[in-house]
């Protein structure tokens, strides 16, 4: 079986975004099609210059990908998807790594991830990645409108 290593890490953009989306739905991941996750919407976040969406090829296949983004505070670690013929074999882990190192090339030394209570893979595999998991703070959030 190939290790994480042997894997193509490929820096996206926009132009990638039908090929990020699929992936993202075969892994099974929550995402906002009409709002945050829309072509129009990804195409402006990366406009911003504070995203970049780092993944992992196999063959011509996008099999992870994460977006880096950071808010000049901390550096967050969203939408993190592994295809899941490509599981428990690291490859989150290295694309934690590749974040962290993106983030610290810029000056940010604290690096994050919101995670659903109910999504244990997700919570294991930061834990192993040397995140501390704090469960006594509480998400508030607002939206402007429904489904963005
Ligand atoms: C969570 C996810 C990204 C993990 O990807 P992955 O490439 O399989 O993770 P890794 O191989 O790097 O796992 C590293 C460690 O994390 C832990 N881990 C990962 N998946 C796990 C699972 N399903 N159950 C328990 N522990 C798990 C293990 O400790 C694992 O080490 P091990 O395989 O030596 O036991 C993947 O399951 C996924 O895409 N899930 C759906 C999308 C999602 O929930 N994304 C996270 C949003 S916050």
């Amino acid at each position: 079986m190939d290790t994480a290593d042997s894997f193509q890490v490929v820096c996206l953009d926009t132009s990638h975004y039908d090929e990020i989306m699929a992936l993202w739905r075969r892994a099974g991941l929550h995402i906002r099609p009409e709002g945050r996750d829309s072509v129009e919407a990804f195409t402006r976040q990366m406009r911003t210059g504070v995203q970049t969406p780092i993944g992992l090829r196999a063959g011509a296949l996008l099999v992870a990908v994460a977006l880096a983004t950071h808010d000049s505070r901390k550096g967050w670690i969203n939408r993190l998807a592994v295809d899941p013929d490509y599981r428990r074999r690291g490859l989150a882990t290295r694309l934690i790594g590749l974040c962290e190192a993106h983030f610290q090339a810029q000056g940010i030394d604290i690096w994050a991830a919101l995670i659903e209570e109910w999504n244990q893979a997700s919570l294991a595999l930061f834990h192993s990645a040397g995140y501390a998991l704090t469960n006594d703070i509480t998400y508030a959030s607002k939206r402007s409108h429904a489904g963005v």
